[in-house]
């Protein structure tokens, strides 16, 4: 491994060895050393879980961070390219972990630094380091990976979580039910995807009723800053909301996942049963990215 761009680039065995890494980091049985190496991070995009766990991860292994948080202090401000941003934060780290808007600026970067890679979001395209965390939480929770029945839920068309964590779902014989409003349903080069790999899917419009024969319901937000015409922003806003009645006959297995930010999409009622997952499952982010650095580094 020597990127983390997509999650298509990693195998059943990549993922099985960063599992085992992130577990033994938070057993305390590993204790990666990154004293001296700088990983730098570049926000072009807003977020909260992803750098503060990413930071928080590079801080815990005794390595330090350069943190750039929008670009309204830059050089991009003065017509520097992307390119040149990133060669020059090349010279100062030793990997660089990087958000944007644009898909594919992640594998671009990739191609033109020597130093690792890590995307952490672009655009509507990936996110393969929440799916990694997203993957440590199934397991966590469910003891396995293999042969689960997961419902991916809410703006499937724009959330990249869903793309990265459907794909890598897909190595572990998972059924889906996709549960979505039409004009947010699952991209069709995903579904080929898990065509091509006898991936059993169903497309649903509806959380109620749907969710009793399930092992993990995944929500997602609904992509506002996705959306080309506002109007169809308001016209889905608050189409699918998960309550604590809904939750009156599930498995006793089941968890309720959330890549977060939630907006609307899971009622607060939901927060206090045992089915709730979200808040650990973003602690999770912290193992894993954790062990995803210092396997790219060379330190475990
Ligand atoms: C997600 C993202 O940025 O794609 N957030 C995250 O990293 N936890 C989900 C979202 O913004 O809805």
């Amino acid at each position: 491994m020597k990127n983390m761009i997509s999650m298509r680039d990693l195998s059943k065995k990549d993922i099985l060895h960063l599992m085992e890494i992130a577990a033994k980091i938070e057993d305390g049985e590993i204790v990666p050393d990154l004293k001296g190496r700088l990983a730098a991070l570049l926000f072009f995009e807003p977020s909260t879980r992803t750098m503060f766990s990413f930071d928080t991860a590079v801080k815990r292994m005794n390595g330090s961070t350069i943190i750039m948080s929008g670009t309204k202090n830059t050089s991009s401000k003065k017509g520097e390219t992307f390119a040149d941003t990133l060669q020059t934060i090349a010279q100062y780290s030793d990997i660089i972990i990087m958000r944007t808007p644009v898909e594919g600026a992640a594998r671009y970067a990739s191609e033109i630094v020597n130093i690792p890679v890590v995307n952490a979001g672009d655009g509507a395209n990936q996110h393969p380091t929440q799916a990694l965390l997203d993957l440590y939480s199934i397991m966590k929770t469910q003891g396995t990976l293999e042969g689960l029945k997961v419902g991916l839920a809410g703006d499937l068309r724009f959330g990249r979580t869903v793309h990265s964590l459907a794909q890598a779902l897909s190595l572990f014989g998972v059924q889906f039910k996709f549960i979505s409003p039409s004009f947010l349903q699952m991209p069709e080069y995903i579904k080929d995807d898990l065509e091509a790999r006898k991936i059993k899917f169903t497309e649903l419009d509806d959380i109620e009723g749907n969710i009793d024969d399930l092992d993990i319901l995944y929500v997602t937000r609904i992509q506002k800053e996705r959306f080309a015409d506002p109007e169809d922003y308001e016209n889905l806003k608050g189409s699918y909301i998960l309550k604590k009645s809904m939750l009156d006959n599930v498995k006793t297995n089941f968890k309720v996942m959330h890549p977060l930010p939630r907006v609307d999409e899971i009622n607060t009622d939901v927060d206090d049963t045992k089915y709730a997952y979200y808040f650990p499952q973003a602690k999770n982010g912290v193992f894993t990215r954790q062990a995803l650095i210092a396997i790219l580094l060379g330190e475990v």
